[in-house]
């Protein structure tokens, strides 16, 4: 089948399995650049695994650390006639690439806050691993249904106490506009939020494997949160969001105090504001990214996911003296970068004055619009969008 970009808003419809193959490829390549992490993690959980930081997480551990992977994800699989999605393809992808290494690598899809996937990964890693050293939690979705009630919870993406109006860009016109977003209009909206991007998911898998003795000794675990600029606080660290990544944020005292006897440690890293399907559905962060990719790319300081998955495994999570660096609030920073005091203050300058006229000219728009295709395997160097591909493409590791 001859495989097209199919957009409606944020949302991408297609999927390119080539491209997909590439971008992985790609990010494989750069992990094994930098050469392989002496005392990095050798069995590794990845709980949303398929796209974003997840993904990357997933490729650094195996190629930077040579670590056996399972990968826990929720993606749609291609069939005869029908294309897969993006995390499905890639997914393909990694096991495909592992498999060629000689690098165990098995996959679980399926809906990660549900008891029976955490228990279908448990059987599956005292099967196969015995134990995991290191759990990577990188979901983000938009609704849990919760596991011991069955209540279904649906996220906002909302500011707390005021509306916000700020700039926003749709990123394929190119059109700069001024959006307003109303407030919740009740607290439900903020503990729904929490209920599905908070802590808890991440304690009841902890939990689980502890119970379970699938948790080796001294194991690690980690989540990712943000914090960004303050031009975005109304809408995320301030707002829904803000309040359910508080929550993840506070999970790690609950978490440490399960590991103690393990020796293990949880950690949340507060990553960069990157392009992914997550951030894009953002209103307002779409354009903070790419002025802020401009900038960065100017100051030569610019990382994607894979070398900021890098950057966390070598320079943070296993570093050569065993310390992991933390900010006072205990948390790894690999955001440092684009919080730079000379990167935020030359953003928050070009914020001031971005209009449609000059967007182009003084953001990274392009480089925006590229990175949203990326994702979904299209706008890849070396790949024929001409040629017909083949759609049906299987995770190895799943019927
Ligand atoms: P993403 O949308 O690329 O990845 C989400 C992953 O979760 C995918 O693997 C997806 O299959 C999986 N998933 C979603 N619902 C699932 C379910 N019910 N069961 C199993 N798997 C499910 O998102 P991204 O951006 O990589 O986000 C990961 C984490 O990083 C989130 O906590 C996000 O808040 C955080 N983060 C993201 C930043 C960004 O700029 N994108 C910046 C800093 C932190
Ligand atoms: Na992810």
């Amino acid at each position: 089948m001859i495989i097209q970009p199919r957009t409606r808003g944020f949302i991408c419809l297609t999927a390119h399995p080539e491209g997909a193959l590439q971008t992985v490829k790609n990010q494989i390549e750069y992990v094994k650049s930098k050469g392989q992490l002496e005392n990095g993690p050798k069995k590794v959980l990845v709980i949303g695994a398929s796209t974003g930081f997840g993904i990357a997480s997933r490729i650094e551990a195996a190629f930077g650390s040579g670590a056996a992977t399972i990968g826990v994800f929720f993606e749609k699989p291609s069939s005869e006639g029908k294309l897969g999605t993006a995390g499905w393809y890639n997914s393909a992808a990694f096991e495909q690439e592992a498999h060629k290494a000689g690098l165990y690598a098995k996959s679980i899809n399926g809906d990660a806050f549900s008891d029976e996937v955490k228990q279908q990964t448990i059987d599956l890693i005292k099967k196969d691993l015995g134990t995991v050293d290191l759990v990577v939690y990188s979901l983000a979705s938009p609704r849990r249904t919760h596991p011991k009630t069955g209540v279904a919870y649906a996220s906002v993406l909302k500011p707390i106490g005021e509306a916000f109006t700020n700039k926003t860009v749709d990123f394929h016109t190119g059109n700069v506009t001024d959006i307003s977003i109303s407030p919740v209009e009740n607290e439900e909206d903020i503990q729904n939020t929490i209920a599905v991007m908070g802590g808890e998911d991440w304690k009841f898998w902890m939990e689980d494997m502890k119970n379970a003795g699938v948790l080796a000794e001294n194991v690690k675990t980690v989540a990712y949160s943000y914090i960004g600029p303050e031009l975005t606080f109304p809408i995320y660290r301030n707002g829904t969001i803000g309040q359910a990544k508080n929550d993840l944020e506070a999970t790690v005292s609950i978490i440490d105090d399960l590991l103690k006897d393990l020796g293990g440690k949880s950690y949340v890293s507060v990553n960069k504001a990157l392009v992914t399907q997550s951030s894009s559905a953002i209103p307002v962060v779409p354009l903070y990214i790419s002025l802020l990719y401009k900038v960065m790319k100017e100051k030569g300081t610019h990382e994607g996911t894979i070398e900021q998955m890098q950057r966390l495994f070598t320079d943070r999570l296993y570093t050569k003296d065993g310390i992991v660096p933390l900010d006072d609030k205990g948390r790894i920073r690999i955001d440092d970068w684009e919080m730079a005091d000379d990167v935020q203050a030359e953003v928050a300058k070009r914020w001031n004055s971005v209009t449609t006229e000059n967007l182009s000219e003084i953001s990274d728009i392009e480089g925006y619009r590229r990175e949203f295709f990326n994702l979904f395997g299209f706008e890849i160097d070396g790949i024929d969008y001409e040629k017909d591909t083949n759609e049906d493409v299987k995770v190895p590791s799943i019927e």
